[in-house]
């Protein structure tokens, strides 16, 4: 039976996930000995409960050569990966949960939506005059690339320079198989962002902006330690790599949906107030993050499951999200539905994601430029096949080729 590291389950793994859920929300990919929990109530439940599933890095896994050969151009030339945030169990996590909870609040979000609605609608503008676009190049990366570069302190021009160092940043991730020599060139153009950003922080830290480098640095209290150089850079790793290709695939998957239910994309331009609803919809639908990685602890016990001690473990937020016992229908794409919201596409738990209503204001500012602007949307030449980047983890577009028409 094929499984999660067949390339073309990997692409379209719904069938997979209802055959999988129809015997039991738990099961074992034996190919890779993995523990795929893959039930909503069951991986809420999971994520929960920090002392049976760690998110520390597990420690009998062996680092690959291209692993070491890049730990080790970190180590010698910038700062290397240390364990902050998200590969950290409370009551480590605590500490930096709780200084990041003082940098993306409500109101940060708001004060920056301005000027992400601004992003949105000058990317938009540039699609209207050519009539036609690329959907994933054009728009769903330079959305949130643009916004967290500025906020990294580049000017717009510099996008192209970030995204080279956020494809650095997410190269060992995406490219497992790398050889040392490519590991070593990513690792090189990652320890040029590090200073980089270093000079940055040095820089907020004298003359704080309105911006997230400034609110990192400042956000402990008077009695508080501040974040090391060594964690700000850490954290600005997990920052770029947790909220970029996120956010990119979140909208790419967004708009294919509407280009392949033209009835939905009706009843949004009717109703414009089901935006939020659409939004949360598109996260059930499509997670753009399909499964992440904990270990078992100790011995546990899911659905009546034996997971043993020391086993790999994944969270298939892809599979919860199409849950049959949570959602009626789950393979059906529906803007109306009432309990879209209470998918698991941001986490549950202590590392439910920190930038989750970022992300959601990235969504609403984009779809609402793209129907204000477009009266109509549609593909410009067939999709390829496979449509996704393989990956376990996320489910990348390659790319979304449309035309549009502007309004009046
Ligand atoms: C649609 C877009 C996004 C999706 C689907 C998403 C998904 C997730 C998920 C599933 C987690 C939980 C990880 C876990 O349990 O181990 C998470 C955590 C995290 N996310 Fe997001 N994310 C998105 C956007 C963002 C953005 C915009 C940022 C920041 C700019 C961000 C930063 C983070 C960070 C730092 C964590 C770790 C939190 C912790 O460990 O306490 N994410 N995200």
């Amino acid at each position: 039976m094929s499984g999660l590291t067949d390339p073309s389950v990997q692409d379209d793994p719904f069938e997979y996930y209802a055959g999988r859920l129809a015997s039991c929300p738990v099961w074992h990919e034996d190919d890779i000995d993995l523990w795929v929990i893959g039930g909503l109530a069951e991986a809420r439940e999971a994520l929960q409960d920090v002392s049976t599933f760690s998110s520390t890095p597990a420690r009998s896994r062996r680092a690959s050569d291209a692993q070491i050969a890049h730990h080790r151009t970190l180590a010698e030339h910038g700062w290397p990966r240390q364990a902050t945030l998200q590969r950290t169990d409370p009551p480590v996590h605590t500490r930096y949960r709780k200084l990041l909870n003082r940098v993306f609040t409500p109101a940060a979000v708001r004060d920056f939506t301005p000027h992400i609605d601004e992003i949105a609608r000058e990317l938009v503008d540039v699609i209207a005059e050519r009539g036609s676009c690329e959907f994933v190049a054009d728009f769903a990366l330079p959305l949130p690339g643009i916004f967290i570069a500025e906020q990294l302190g580049l000017d717009r021009a510099d996008y192209r320079r970030f995204r080279r160092w956020a494809d650095a940043m997410l190269a060992l991730a995406n490219r497992p198989q790398m050889s040392v020599e490519e590991a070593i060139a990513e690792a090189t153009i990652e320890v040029e962002a590090q200073h980089f950003l270093a000079d940055e922080f040095d820089r907020r830290r004298e003359t704080p902006g309105p911006d997230l480098i400034s609110m990192l640095v400042h956000a402990h209290g008077d009695d508080e330690e501040p974040f090391t150089m060594h964690e700000l850079q850490d954290l600005m790793h997990q920052l770029v790599t947790g909220g970029f290709e996120t956010t990119t695939a979140a909208l790419s998957a967004g708009m294919w949906l509407l280009v392949q239910h033209p009835d939905q994309q009706q009843l949004l331009r009717e109703q414009p107030s089901l935006m939020g609803n659409f939004i949360e919809e598109v996260l059930r639908y499509d997670a753009p993050v399909q499964g992440l990685w904990r270990q078992a602890v100790c011995p546990a016990h899911v659905a009546g499951v034996d997971i043993p001690e020391g086993a790999n473990v994944m969270m298939r937020f892809g599979a919860a999200n199409r849950d049959p016992r949570v959602f009626d229908e789950p393979d059906r794409f529906d803007v109306t539905r009432s309990n879209a919201r209470n998918h698991s596409a941001f986490g549950f738990g202590a590392h439910f994601c920190v930038g989750a209503a970022l992300a959601r204001q990235e969504m609403a500012s984009a779809f609402v430029a793209i129907l204000d602007r477009f009266e109509s949307i549609e593909l410009a030449e067939p999709m390829p096949d496979p449509v996704h980047e393989p990956s376990i983890f996320l489910r990348p577009m390659k790319r979304l080729p449309l035309r549009v028409v502007p309004k009046g």
